[in-house]
C-alpha cells in the first residue's frame, strides 16, 4: 500500500500556491486527504522531476569511484527523477547483457529510474558497431546509444550506426571530437593555452564532427543527439542543421554555461573536463541557445573520478566533474527563475528525447507523481565532503549557490524528504 501525502501551498512552476495530493503513484484531486501526510510546502516551487541524459555512474568497473546507487542517491538530491547511464564502464555497456545489468542494479536502488546507454562501437574501440539491436530488444529497451568519452569518428560506421538505430527511431549521442585535432590536448586552444604553454583543444574539432554528423544525419534521416555542445561555432552550426530540418539535438553542461578556461590558470585538475572549458564569449552563446531552444537541454555529464585519478598533476588527471547535485542550482543561477524554462531544458525535453514517458509531467491531477520540490530562496554552500557521489571532484567547493532541492518523488513515494535521502 502507497503512502498519501499533501503537498500543501506549492508553486507548481512559479503559478499561485496550491495543495497537490499524492495517492497511488500519481497527483489525485485534492479533497479526502484524510490520511494523508502532510507537507509544508510554503515558498517551494515544484518542478516536473529532473531528467539526466548524460550521466557516469562508472558501475560496473569503477565502483571505487561510484556505483548505481551513490550516484542513483546524488541524483535524487539533485532533484532528479531518471539518469540516462553512459556506457564508458568496465566492461563497456556494448551487449545486452551488461546494460541489463545496470538497469536492474538501477531498480534495486529504486531512486531514480537508471537507462542504460548502450554503446556505438565494440568496447567504444571505433571499428565494428557494437550489438545495437539486442540491447534495444533487452530488458533495459536501450533507444540512446554512445561512444561518449570518445568520438565515433569513422564516418562509414557512424552513416552504420544512424542507419541502425533508425529502425526503432533511436538516437545516436555524439562526443564530438575530431580526434586528430585534439592529440595531446589539454585545455582550450585560445590565449590562456597559449599563455601557459599547454596543448590546445580547438573549438574546430567540435564543430568539424557535428557539422558531419548533421550532414550524415539528414542524408539517412535519422536522429542525432549532440553531447556537451561547449562552442559558440557550434550553436552556429546546430542552428543551419535544425534550420535545414535535421532531426538533431543537443546538450549544454551546467559547467560549460558557468566557467571559462581561465579557472585552468590555477591548475587545479578539477577544472579539466572534456570537452574543455571555453572562454567567455562560447558561454554566452552557450546561454543564448539554451533560451532560444538550439540547445534543447542541459544534461549534467556527471563524471566521478576517484581521488588518485584527479588529484594529481594536470596533465595526468582524468577529465571530468561532478554534476548531479548542483546542476539545478548552476541553471537557477544562470538563467534566474524562469521555472517554465528550468522545466523544458531540464526534464520535458530530455524526456522527450530519450522517450522516458513516465517523466517530464508537470505535476497536476492525473499526472505521474514524479516532481521534485525546490526551495529557490534558499542558498547552500557547496562542501564536497558531503556530496552523496563516491567521488569529490565538485568545481563548485565552497562556492554559494541558489535554490535547494527539499524533496523528490518517483511514481508518488519520496525518495528525498527534507533535503535527505529517504534511502
Ligand atoms: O570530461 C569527461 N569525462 N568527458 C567525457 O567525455 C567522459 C567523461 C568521463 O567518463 O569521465
Ligand atoms: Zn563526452
Amino acid at each position: 500500500m502507497s503512502s498519501t501525502y499533501l503537498v500543501k501551498g506549492v508553486s507548481v512552476l512559479g503559478a499561485e500556491p496550491t495543495d497537490l495530493l499524492i495517492r497511488d503513484g500519481i497527483v489525485a484531486s485534492v479533497g479526502g486527504a484524510r490520511d494523508a501526510q502532510v507537507i509544508d510546502a510554503a515558498g517551494l516551487v515544484a518542478l516536473p522531476g529532473l531528467v539526466d541524459l548524460h550521466t557516469h555512474l562508472r558501475e560496473p568497473g569503477r565502483e571505487d569511484a561510484e556505483t548505481v546507487e551513490t550516484g542513483s542517491r546524488a541524483a535524487a538530491l539533485g532533484g532528479y527523477t531518471a539518469v540516462c547511464a553512459m556506457a564508458n564502464t568496465s566492461p563497456v555497456a556494448d551487449t545486452a547483457g551488461v546494460v541489463e545489468q545496470v538497469w536492474r542494479l538501477g531498480r534495486e536502488a529504486g531512486l531514480v529510474d537508471v537507462q542504460p546507454i548502450g554503446a556505438v562501437t565494440v568496447g567504444l574501440a571505433g571499428e565494428r558497431l557494437a550489438e545495437l539491436g539486442a540491447m534495444a530488444d533487452s530488458a533495459a529497451k536501450v533507444r540512446i546509444f554512445s561512444d561518449d568519452g570518445h568520438c565515433v569518428s569513422d564516418a562509414r560506421l557512424m552513416r552504420r550506426a544512424l542507419e541502425y538505430v533508425k529502425a526503432f527511431d533511436g538516437v545516436i549521442a555524439q562526443h564530438a571530437e575530431e580526434p586528430r585535432l585534439t592529440e595531446g590536448a589539454q585545455m582550450h586552444e585560445g590565449e590562456v593555452s597559449a599563455r601557459l604553454g599547454l596543448t590546445g583543444w580547438p573549438a574546430v574539432a567540435e564543430e568539424a564532427i557535428i557539422a558531419r554528423d548533421a550532414l550524415l544525419a539528414g542524408h539517412v534521416g535519422a536522429r542525432l543527439h549532440v553531447c556537451h555542445v561547449s562552442t559558440a561555432g557550434s550553436v552556429d552550426v546546430i542552428r543551419q542543421a535544425k534550420a535545414a530540418g535535421v532531426r538533431v539535438t543537443a546538450e549544454v553542461t551546467p559547467h560549460h554555461l558557468l566557467l571559462t578556461d581561465e579557472r585552468a590558470t590555477s591548475y587545479d585538475p578539477v577544472f579539466k573536463v572534456n570537452p574543455p572549458l571555453r572562454t567567455q564569449a562560447d558561454v554566452a552563446a552557450l546561454r543564448a541557445g539554451l533560451a532560444e531552444g538550439l540547445i534543447d537541454i542541459v544534461a549534467t555529464d556527471h563524471a566521478p573520478h576517484a581521488v588518485e585519478d584527479k588529484e594529481c598533476e594536470w596533465a595526468y588527471a582524468r577529465p571530468g566533474m561532478l554534476g548531479l547535485e548542483t546542476a539545478l542550482s548552476i541553471v537557477l543561477d544562470v538563467l534566474g527563475p524562469q521555472w517554465d524554462l528550468i522545466a523544458d531544458r531540464m526534464s520535458r525535453a530530455p524526456a522527450r528525447i530519450a522517450g522516458l514517458s513516465e517523466h517530464g509531467h508537470t505535476p497536476a491531477p492525473g499526472a505521474p507523481a514524479t516532481f521534485t520540490l525546490v526551495d529557490p530562496a534558499a542558498r547552500w554552500e557547496v562542501d564536497p565532503t558531503g556530496s552523496a557521489s563516491r567521488s569529490r571532484n565538485t568545481p563548485y567547493a565552497g562556492m554559494t549557490l541558489p535554490g535547494r532541492i527539499v524533496a523528490t518523488f518517483l511514481r508518488g513515494e519520496p525518495t528525498v524528504l527534507d533535503g535527505k535521502a529517504t534511502k
